[in-house]
């Protein structure tokens, strides 16, 4: 029997697509992508050359882009993995539940936390205060996309990929309740 393609929880036509029900609109295609991965990775790459840092990644989000930046990287590094949830659908629910912890020993080293994407702030800003109590000998954030529009913190970020203006996106990682992070290129919310 043939499948029927409306089932489908993302359908591609063309520029935009249907992600869980929702119309979502081209943004930033896979290309302009992997050429801000690059620009962290030569950043990262040049003021980390005689170290030997530990990335954290934050999962689910950042899964796509920490392996790519990861694979760009030409220093010794090692990576880990924490596991945090704020959002349901398409906003923030306020609070930040840790699913998975750290489980590394960081004193002393040199941590780089890597995000997908900041919005609020609040997520990365409740793990940064969780990671300074371990005293590592330093600590930067990373962050592939920021939202200037919506973020409500005031700590720095220190590697931003792109500053993008305050709408939903999914895609490379991003998802709208559980759908679409498989997507090569990013997509923006059709208001
Ligand atoms: P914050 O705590 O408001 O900064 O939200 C951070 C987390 O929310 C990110 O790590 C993402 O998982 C998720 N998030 C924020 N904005 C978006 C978006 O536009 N699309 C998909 N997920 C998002």
């Amino acid at each position: 029997m043939l499948q029927n393609f409306t089932t489908f929880a993302v359908f591609i036509s063309m520029q935009s697509i249907q992600v869980n029900g929702k119309s979502f609109a081209k943004y930033l295609d896979s290309s302009t992508i992997d050429n801000v991965v690059d620009g962290i990775a030569k950043q990262i790459n040049s003021d980390y050359k005689d170290q030997k840092p530990l990335f954290i990644a934050v999962l689910n989000g950042s899964f796509m882009f920490a392996s790519d930046l990861f694979k760009k990287l030409t220093i010794e590094c090692e990576i880990s993995f924490v596991k945090l949830s704020s959002y349901t659908g398409t906003s923030s629910t306020g609070s930040v539940q840790q699913l998975i912890g750290v489980g590394q020993n960081l004193e002393g080293r040199e941590v780089i936390v890597i995000e997908d994407i900041v919005d609020t702030g609040l997520t990365l800003g409740k793990l940064r205060v969780e990671l300074q109590n371990q005293h590592p000998k330093s600590l930067k954030l990373l962050t592939l996309l920021f939202k200037p529009g919506a973020f409500a913190e005031t700590y720095p970020i220190d590697y931003v990929g792109l500053e993008i203006p305050n709408d939903f996106i999914v895609g490379y990682g991003l998802d709208y309740d559980g759908f679409g992070r498989n997507l090569p290129d990013i997509y923006s919310i059709v208001k």
